[in-house]
């Protein structure tokens, strides 16, 4: 049986910084040890870089801490680029590496936190591209059936911040762990501009015909200036998800106010801008004891020092309460519960 180590204090492994402890945790370093976890008794959480997580307090459960490296180019044809990365290697370091061989196609979502295994989980997103977007498929071992198994990109079932993996259920009750994921980088590349900020930043730096390194430098430049450095004031990135509502509620709020970002979507619904309602109801800058919501994005929930899971659920219902208040709009959290 493998070393666990028990009672171990999760205030290091989560970005915002939140005490709890594990009643067992273990590394996992390599694949052959998750038959060895699969053995052991109770339930178990499946842990990356803690970056979208809220710890509520001590977890009772066996925390696995998914730490499998490697990267290496699988293959390549006359259109693509296959690249593979462990689960446990660092998302942001993972899309500077594939840039830096020159296999672009990432660079819109450099640094963001976490580690590769989380990347289809909520199939992350940022400046126009989603992981699923060049994800070619995901190895996963399941610890019901203790057997891995290999799903690709359609079987993934992608939406915003949705994926196969969230709609089983499995993020929650510590099913199946992602232990590799492929991405198809086709050779064909095509400067991904479409958000304003992108373009303005190019524009602001006299770049008309940018590289990718050009477009990843932009993104990290844009993302410095507006989310908190977790080391610095711990938070977890967009604390709700962005609404997408039906488009008569949509335009219902448009005539009442005027201002508000809306965001047609290809199902007809649109999608609003969850840091504008929250700033409107008064929210953006404000506190609740130790945790409050950032001064300069409003969406980002952080924590001022010394909070707690329940600190964090406070500010989460007072937040949500006064959007509903005020917009008749129901905020969803982002991160995960534990
Ligand atoms: P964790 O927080 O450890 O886990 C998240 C969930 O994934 C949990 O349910 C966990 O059980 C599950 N999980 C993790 N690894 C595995 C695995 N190997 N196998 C199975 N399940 C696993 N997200 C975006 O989409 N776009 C952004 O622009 C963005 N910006 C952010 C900015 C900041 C400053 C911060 C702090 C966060 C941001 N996030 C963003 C959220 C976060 O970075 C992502 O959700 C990221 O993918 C989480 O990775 P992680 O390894 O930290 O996962
Ligand atoms: N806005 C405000 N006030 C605020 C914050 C935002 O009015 O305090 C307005 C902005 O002016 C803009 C709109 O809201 O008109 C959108 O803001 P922004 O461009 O900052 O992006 P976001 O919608 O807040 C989303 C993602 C981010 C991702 C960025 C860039 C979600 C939940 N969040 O944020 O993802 O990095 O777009 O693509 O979809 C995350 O998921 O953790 C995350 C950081």
């Amino acid at each position: 049986m493998m070393p666990f180590t028990t009672g171990v204090d999760l205030t290091a492994f989560n970005t915002l910084a939140l005490p709890g402890r594990a009643r067992a945790f273990c590394r996992i370093d390599d694949e052959t040890q998750l038959a060895d976890a699969a053995r052991a008794d109770g339930p178990r959480f499946i842990l990356g870089g803690g970056s979208n997580l809220v710890v509520t307090g001590d977890i009772d459960r066996l925390v696995l801490h998914m730490a499998i490296p490697g990267k290496r180019l699988v293959t390549q044809d006359d259109e693509a680029f296959y690249v593979e990365a462990g689960a446990g290697e660092n998302w942001h370091a993972f899309v500077q590496w594939t840039l830096a061989q020159g296999w672009p196609g990432l660079e819109n979502l450099s640094l963001i936190p976490g580690k590769v295994g989380a990347a289809p989980i909520q199939n992350i997103g940022a400046y126009g591209l989603e992981a699923g977007d060049l994800l070619h498929s995901v190895t996963a071992w399941d610890f019901e059936k203790r057997a891995f198994f290999q799903v690709d990109r359609s079987q993934c079932r992608f939406g915003y911040r949705d994926s196969l993996f969230k709609q089983e259920g499995w993020h929650l009750d510590g099913r199946i762990a992602i232990t590799r994921v492929v991405f198809r980088l086709p050779r064909q590349w095509q400067p991904n501009m479409r958000y304003a900020d992108i373009s303005q930043e190019l524009a602001a730096r006299q770049i008309n015909q940018p590289t990718a390194q050009d477009l990843a430098d932009a993104v990290i430049a844009i993302r410095q200036r507006k989310l908190p450095d977790p080391a610095q004031l711990p938070n977890a990135g967009s604390f709700f998800h962005n609404p997408v509502v039906s488009a008569e509620l949509a335009a219902l709020l448009k005539s009442e106010f005027p201002t508000l970002p809306c965001y047609p979507q290809p199902d007809g619904r649109i999608k609003l801008a969850a840091g504008w309602l929250i700033e409107q109801a008064g929210w953006k800058g404000k506190s609740l004891g130790p945790v409050g919501m950032y001064e300069k994005q409003a969406l980002v929930l952080v924590n001022h020092g010394g909070a707690c899971g329940e600190d964090v659920q406070r500010t989460m219902s007072a937040v949500q309460a006064a959007v509903r208040e005020r917009f008749a709009v129901a905020l969803t959290p982002e991160p995960i519960f534990l």
